[in-house]
């Protein structure tokens, strides 16, 4: 297999000649204990939706040396089939040994490979535990509702290791609009759906989604074990435990970063698969004033974001020299066939005054890595 470099929306062959599935994913440097190698290896890991089924698939990984070439490293979280799967199959009676009925019928309800929506699966390292925790918007029919995406919750699955087996936890609502604010959609509190993860520099996680019906942002802190909210909804202090951003202004796609001292914020508007333009916001802390920057890309006549929705953005420079190069990782939904959706690696360019462009490029990372 030759790859010149990365094929920009189009077609992404995996080291085995077939097109990447990890839509609405994250790419990160891991480093993991390697069975083949026996010993610790660090890679680049790409998580994300496996579209190959339609709407409804699992999460894949894949491991790359050069970020050109992708090793598939599995379904790294299985979806279910049937609800006899979790009493017969010995991959799920391993991961759920010890759970009674009721909460495997639960289980099944969050993440069967029928009506269950996976989406956006970000995976952290949680270097405490040593756990590796992945969270995703994890919809869906409920026992109320018939909608799709009536669930609108964030799921948590661990595992010890980047490639799995990864053990569902659970899929909770997450922090509600406080009284002496203006709630955008008080019918459904907590409501969570597109999101991402970020860890500061102190290790402190933070979960971003899309909430009041997309109407609204949050950013919520996690617990120290990345594995629920620092705080129960209930006990949540606004502007401590959690912020809402830009009320109203109906974001999702969130890709939060860091470079030097400042945070960065990209968000698409909320248009199902079509693309539509992108707007970012700076803030200098995660919980701190986020301030609207507009849309940093540059000669995007049809104000598409290149035809692409944000996903995750990672810096590919990974020798010691401070030397820094920021990728939007972006997905080009191909809403016929999701399966076939692909994917964007575009520079960031920074300004001196710290505000960024994207442009397009037909090759992403055309230096090679
Ligand atoms: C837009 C979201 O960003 C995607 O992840 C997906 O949920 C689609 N909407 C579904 O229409």
């Amino acid at each position: 297999m030759f790859y010149k470099d990365i094929p920009n929306g189009k077609t992404y062959l995996d080291t085995d000649g077939r097109h990447i599935q990890a839509h609405g994913g994250q790419i990160q440097r891991m480093s993991f204990f390697d069975e083949e190698a026996g010993s610790t290896v660090t890679k680049w890991i790409w998580v994300g939706e496996d579209k190959t089924n339609g709407a409804h698939g699992g999460i894949r990984a894949y491991s790359s040396d050069d970020l050109l070439n992708w090793k598939y490293e599995g379904i790294i979280m299985r979806n279910i089939t049937s609800r006899e799967a979790l009493d017969t199959d010995p991959y799920f009676t391993k991961l759920y040994e010890g759970k009674n009925a009721e909460e495997l019928d639960h289980i099944y309800e969050c993440i069967n490979s029928t009506t269950a929506i996976i989406e956006r699966p970000k995976l952290i390292y949680n270097r405490k535990t040593g756990m590796y925790v992945l969270w995703f918007h994890a919809d869906g029919p409920t026992k109320e509702s018939n909608s799709s995406y009536a669930a609108a919750s964030a799921g948590v699955a661990v595992s010890s290791s980047p490639f799995g087996p990864l053990k569902f936890i659970d899929r909770y609502r997450l922090n509600v609009c406080p009284d002496d604010q203006e709630v955008f959609f008080p019918k459904s509190r907590g409501m969570a759906r597109d999101m991402n993860l970020f860890i500061d520099d102190d290790d402190t996680a933070y979960i971003i989604y899309s909430s009041e019906e997309n109407l609204t942002l949050y950013i919520s802190k996690l617990n120290d074990e990345y594995t629920y909210l620092a705080t129960e909804p209930k006990d949540a202090v606004y502007g401590t435990d959690f912020i809402r951003l830009f009320p109203g202004a109906q974001r999702e796609a969130p890709a939060l970063f860091k470079r030097k001292d400042k945070y960065y914020l990209i968000t698409s508007g909320c248009t199902g698969w079509a693309p539509n333009q992108a707007r970012y916001y700076m803030a200098d802390s995660v919980m701190g004033e986020w301030k609207n920057m507009g849309d940093p890309c540059i000669f995007d006549f049809n104000h598409t974001t290149f035809e692409s929705q944000s996903t995750c953005v990672f810096n590919a420079c990974i020798d010691d020299t401070g030397a820094e190069r920021y990728i939007y990782l972006g997905d080009r939904w191909n809403s016929k066939k999701l399966s076939e959706s692909s994917y964007l690696f575009l520079d960031i360019r920074f300004m001196d005054d710290n505000s960024m462009k994207i442009a397009y490029q037909e090759r992403g990372l055309a230096d090679g890595n």
